[in-house]
Formats: structure tokens, sequence, C-alpha cells
């Protein structure tokens, strides 16, 4: 099982946007993927499972002891199996948050308990900046996804998952990084490019690649599609699959032959 946490020290930057359109684009390209909403907010299910039941179920169900795990979860597009997070109040919220600050390895113990066949890939959807949702998911990811705008304020807010990812997962062996994805790149705007520019060179090969800034994603939300149903020929449909391509030629294990071949290189 590989925990892909989509994470971003702002709100608004593409998150749930490319949570589920890299679901739906990895079980396209035959993966088994779980998507889970771990943001209060519940809007990972309006691109996967907009029917209104589930927003009846999921995570919140489960608080209010209404359902067991396996029925909490909903079938959604392309065949991803999501566990939405679903409504709950004031009450249930600070008593959730509660449990997880005192039960750090809350989640770890819940994707055990499912069993799920070892090339699961489980794509997280969290809330912006710090949290006790980041924190819980943090400490089991594999590779963090962090979708960046590049502007200046994504830039400067930065640090503040640095510290994060710094204390959570770089410790462990089975981290392999973080993976930006560029969205809403617009070549046409002279500071967007340049601003681009920097953060390539800056990040290097931990950039998964861009999203362009395309008017088929927020329709494909208004329709409650992936984007590449909706639009199978827009650049941004095209923008999810090489995404989705690039971190599944991360997540792959060097072959011996390889490494060898790169050490005597
Ligand atoms: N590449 C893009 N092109 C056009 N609109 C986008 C793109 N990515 C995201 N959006 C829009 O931006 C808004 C915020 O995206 P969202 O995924 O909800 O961000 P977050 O989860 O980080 O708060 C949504 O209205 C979404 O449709
Ligand atoms: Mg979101």
């Amino acid at each position: 099982m590989q925990v892909l946490p989509v994470i971003s020290a702002k709100g608004g930057v593409g998150k749930t946007t490319v949570a589920a359109n890299l679901s739906t684009t990895l079980a396209e390209l035959g993966r088994r993927v779980l998507a889970i909403d771990l943001d209060p907010q519940s809007a990972l299910r309006l691109h996967l499972a907009p029917e209104p039941a589930s927003q009846r179920g999921g995570l919140a169900s489960v608080m209010r002891r209404e359902r067991n795990w396996r029925d909490a979860m909903v079938h959604g597009r392309q065949g991803v199996l999501l566990l939405p997070f679903g409504d709950l109040d004031d009450d249930g919220l600070i008593s959730l948050e509660q449990h997880l600050a005192g039960h750090p390895n809350w989640l770890g113990e819940l994707l055990a308990s499912f069993s799920l066949p070892d090339d699961t890939l489980v794509i997280v959807d969290t809330p912006p900046g710090p949290s006790v949702y980041l924190q819980q998911v943090l400490r089991l990811s594999r590779i963090n996804i962090v979708p960046l705008l590049a502007d200046a304020g994504s830039v400067a807010a930065a640090p503040l998952l640095e510290q994060r990812v710094a204390r959570y997962c770089v410790p462990r062996a089975d981290f392999i990084g973080n993976a930006y994805v560029l969205n809403q790149t617009d070549p046409g705007r002279r500071l967007n490019h340049d601003v681009q520019k920097l953060l390539r060179q800056k990040l290097g090969d931990e950039v998964l690649g861009t999203v362009h800034l395309d008017p088929a994603v927020s329709e494909a939300l208004a329709s409650a599609l992936p984007v590449r149903q909706y639009a199978p020929w827009s650049q941004s449909a095209q923008d999810f699959a090489d995404c989705a391509a690039h971190l599944l030629r991360r997540l792959a294990p060097v072959s011996a032959p390889a490494s060898q071949a790169m050490r005597q290189r």
C-alpha cells in the first residue's frame, strides 16, 4: 500500500482537483486506487461520487457509529473506491480532532485494518496548512503530492509545509520525497511564466509536472466528471496523464540491474 497525500500550505491551489483527477487517471492506467477525503470540507466526493448518499456516509458516519468502515466507502468514478469525509457537526469535529491528536497512528491502524492489496495507491486529500489531519497522513506517506501556484503567496507559504515534512516524513526510510504539481500555469502571463521558471530551478527533479489553467477543469467539476472524461482532448486532460505517468515512474522501485548499471556509469 502506497500512501500519497495531497498537501499544501494554502487553500484554493487545486489539492482536491489534483487528488480527484490523479485518482481517476491512475485508475484508468489500471491501478487500484482508494481515495480518502481527510478534509472536513468534504469536497472530493463532488468530483468522484456526487450522489447525495455519499455525503451521508463516509468517515463522519463511522464516527457517529452509524456504519462500519467498509459500508462507509462508496464506488466512485473510473472504479476509484472513495472514503468521503461526510458531514460532521461542530461537536463531532472537535471530538474527532481531539481523538486524532491523542492517537497519532489512527490513520495507519485504520488503513492496516482494511487489508488492502499491496499494490493499492491511497490518495488522501487534506485541508490546507498545518492540522491534525496533515500530521496523521504525513506519518504514512511515500510521496507527498504538492500542488503549487506559480505566485508569490505560494512561494512564501512553502516553509510551513517543509517543517512538517522534515519532521514526519524525511526521517522514514520508506519516504521517497515530494512531487510538486505546478497548477494553473498560464504561459501567456509573464509573471506566472517567470515564477514557474524559478520554481523549476529550485525544485528540480521534484517537479511532477504542470497543469495548465484550463476552463475544462472547472467545467468538469460542474459536470461532476473527471477532466479526462469530460474533455479528453483538453490540455489539462493531457497534463493529468503526464503527471500520473511520472508519479508511477517515481514510485517504481529501481530494478537491481538498472541500479547496477547506474553505479557502473
Ligand atoms: N488547472 C486548473 N485550471 C482551472 N481551474 C482550476 C485548475 N485547478 C483548480 N482549479 C479551480 O480552482 C478552484 C480551487 O481548486 P480546489 O481543487 O478546490 O483547491 P483546494 O482543494 O486546494 O482548495 C476550483 O474552483 C477548481 O475548479
Ligand atoms: Mg480542497
